[in-house]
């Protein structure tokens, strides 16, 4: 029986079809015990035995890896890395998911450890065939069922590239690299130390897809494996046997699942121990002191605590005082073609700060949580400035982008229908609260905060020393010692790192308004973007604790003024009237909306931090050993630096980070681009 089939997100002769996912085209067949299974439409294998597909995932892969003990040996701020070939339904995933939570709930020693799973997929499964499938192990293994729920909610939209999904809960990271594995395999950094300490082989047999069972599979696994790897299949084909030997690795044939005779366990030669007793990686440090509280410094700050590290979050006069405070931050893409979009630094972060935001409201939901981080809004980008059309948006999957009905275009917006026209609507794009994201990160138990100046910095043998004084006791001046710095001081970055690019300083003054009931009426309801960007939202109560609003209050934001070489951060009249021509010039008939009058509009002015190429600094400090740097964010903090902070952790930990080294090079902070200086109008 076929209950499920379907149909490519994109058409094959688009001219982004070459970057187009292709779903898995799912048709039910009976296994040789009668029950129905899934069987993949492009290669006619099935997915698992309904039977005893979970059991046999166990077997395999988890038990023929030495999973259990090796994962039970993980001590703090350890992490080990698991990767698959062939993600499928994830139910290898999930098995392994619920081994490290049972492992975790009984040994208190894992509490920090972490386990990171990094697994490919050419193509995925739609989430409505994946929700059927995982549905069906629920009600066959209840024990899954709170990761099936997880995974689910969390599950990407199908874009070629890496999606990481983190599930804080469970110290676990996943990241799903949709495409061929060969490209994505290929794409994989090597940390300094570390690497894939067990792989998972799980292609479909090899006789019916030969790409998963290529040299360059074997090769990618040599390449990315650590001193102790090991790996598991199902398979003893000649190639699979071939494959590992000549890449490095011991193999041996053992008993196969249920009535299978044989599968194949392999070690890198390199090991002569047993596995169970070779370390994984460790994040190196147990303190470190973050300078500078912007979402930058809260993003690294989070990060680092998320693995077990202490952070001591420094800022010189508040939380959000720099550039991150305004009253909400919109977090929508710069778009660009399809071809692109997996290396594009705006859509992978997009994709994954949409994710993270949301994960940590859900997990405060119970919390002492003030107001939500997300309000899911939905953004229309007009294209006034846009790299794309409203064509090259309808190749994307339509949970990321997609062009609506004129009509129901101008429904929503409250425009004219030629005013809508063209556009592309992001229908996840929202705005943050920066106040609630301060306010759930600061909460963290491994997160002290403290308000100083940073003075100096500097690195011994052993550690940092920051000399620091207090903001109030202006007299008072202190030490702070950790194992490690990361600077994250916005355009402020290379006064304490001289080695650091000194970025432009950009001011920009971001307006706002209470709207009168007539103008409400009026006005747009969701948030535009049109070079400049502008959006409706409700104040709530801790925002007046940053900025002049009204609890409870409709306002109506709209900016920003750009300004060169300017960190003055008054407020000025005429740039409130700048941010309104901008609106109006792209926007004619929002002039009769908008008061005439903007001399009592409120405001908040903030100084960006800006790279040449609007790339983000990303990385170690050159010629330091202990100090790393997260700033230069530019225009799009909210979007980069939760992916970004990832990056940076994951450097300082030896694990593998969810980005091509291409895009890794464009964030290095000694990049080639940043060894020319800025001149006066770049
Ligand atoms: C008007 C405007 C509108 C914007 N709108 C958006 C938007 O809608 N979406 C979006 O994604 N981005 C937006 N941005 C960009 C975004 O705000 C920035 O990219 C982001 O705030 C940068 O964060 P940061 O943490 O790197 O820097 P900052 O927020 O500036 O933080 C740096 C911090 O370092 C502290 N510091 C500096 N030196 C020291 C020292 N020696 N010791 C201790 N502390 C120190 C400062 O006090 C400051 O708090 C906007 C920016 C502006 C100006
Ligand atoms: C046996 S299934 C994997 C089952 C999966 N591990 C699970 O737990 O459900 C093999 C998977 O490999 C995928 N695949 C096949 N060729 C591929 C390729 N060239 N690159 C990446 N994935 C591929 C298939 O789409 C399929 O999902």
């Amino acid at each position: 029986m076929t209950s499920t089939t379907s149909a490519t997100v994109t058409t094959a002769t688009h001219p982004d079809a070459a970057a187009t996912i292709t779903p898995a085209r799912i048709v039910w067949q009976p296994d040789d015990q009668g029950s129905l299974v899934p069987v993949s439409g492009e290669f006619g294998d099935v997915y698992f035995s309904q039977v005893d597909g979970l059991a046999e995932s166990r077997y395999v892969f988890i038990e023929h890896n030495h999973l259990p003990a090796r994962l039970q040996a993980l001590g703090a701020r350890q992490s080990f890395t698991v990767a698959e070939i062939g993600f499928g339904t994830g139910l290898n995933v999930l098995a392994l998911w619920q081994l490290w939570r049972a492992l975790r709930s009984e040994h208190t020693h894992l509490k920090d450890a972490q386990l990171h799973i990094i697994t490919t997929e050419k193509y995925p499964l739609m989430l409505s065939d994946l929700t059927q499938i995982l549905r069906m192990w629920q009600t066959r293994a209840p024990e899954l069922g709170a990761m099936i729920n997880a995974l689910l909610a969390a599950y990407p939209p199908l874009l070629a590239g890496c999606h990481r999904l983190n599930f804080a809960a469970d110290n676990l990271t996943l990241d799903i690299w949709l495409g061929d594995a060969q490209e994505s395999l290929a794409r994989l950094v090597k940390p300094n130390f570390g690497g894939v300490d067990a792989w998972f082989l799980d292609g479909f047999a090899p006789s019916c897809n030969e790409d998963l069972w290529a040299t360059a599979i074997f090769a990618a696994m040599q390449r990315l494996s650590s001193p102790t790897a090991t790996a598991a299949t199902f398979s003893c084909a000649g190639v699979v046997k071939r494959g590992l030997k000549e890449h490095g690795f011991s193999i041996k044939k053992v008993k196969g699942f249920g009535r299978k005779r044989e599968m194949l366990t392999a070690w890198r030669d390199a090991s002569e121990t047993d596995a169970t007793t070779q370390a994984a990686p460790i994040l190196p440090y147990r303190h470190v002191a973050v300078i500078g509280a912007g979402v930058s410094g809260l993003m690294a700050a989070y990060t680092l605590a998320a693995r077990g590290v202490q952070v001591t979050l420094i800022d010189k006069q508040a939380p959000l005082a720099g550039a991150s405070g305004n009253p909400r931050a919109l977090l929508a893409p710069k778009m660009t073609p399809l071809a692109h979009a997996a290396e594009h630094l705006h859509t992978v972060s997009y994709l994954y700060s949409g994710r993270f935001y949301r994960q940590l409201d859900a997990g405060l939901q119970t919390a002492n949580h003030v107001d939500p981080i997300v309000t899911p809004t939905g953004t229309m980008d007009l294209l006034t400035k846009a790299n794309i059309t409203a064509d090259q948006a309808c190749a994307y999957p339509s949970d990321v982008a997609t062009v609506l009905e004129t009509e129901e275009a101008a429904a929503q917006t409250r425009l004219s229908a030629s005013t809508v026209q063209p556009h592309v609507y992001l229908p996840n794009a929202a705005l943050i609260n920066p106040q609630a994201l301060a306010h759930s990160v600061l909460s963290h138990p491994n997160i002290t905060y403290r308000t100083a100046m940073v003075e100096t910095l500097d690195e011994t043998t052993d550690g940092v020393h920051l000399q620091v004084k207090d903001a109030e006791s202006n007299a008072k001046a202190d030490t702070i010692k950790a194992d490690a710095a990361i600077v994250c001081s916005a355009y402020e970055s290379h006064q304490l790192a001289p080695q650091l690019f000194a970025c432009r300083q950009i001011r920009g003054q971001l307006s706002w308004f209470t709207p009168n009931a007539k103008q409400q009426d009026n006005l747009p309801t969701l948030p535009l973007k049109y070079g400049g960007y502008c959006a409706p939202f409700v104040a709530t109560a801790s925002d007046a604790a940053l900025n002049p609003v009204r609890s409870g209050q409709q306002q109506f934001l709209l900016g920003a003024s750009f300004v060169r070489n300017d960190t003055d951060t008054t407020i000025r009249v005429d740039e409130h009237q700048h941010n309104r021509d901008k609106l109006i010039s792209a926007i004619p008939e929002l002039d009769e909306v908008l008061p005439n009058d903007v001399h009592d509009w409120q405001a908040r002015v903030g100084i960006r931090a800006q790279t040449p190429d609007y790339h983000p600094l990303v990385g170690p400090v050159a010629d330091t050993a202990r100090i790393w740097t997260l700033c230069g964010m530019g225009s799009k903090g909210y979007a980069f630096a939760p992916l970004c902070a990832q990056i940076l952790v994951d450097m300082m930990a030896g694990r593998i980070p969810p980005v091509s080294q291409r895009l890794l090079d464009s964030l290095s902070p000694t990049r080639p681009r940043l060894q020319r200086p800025l001149t006066a109008d770049k």
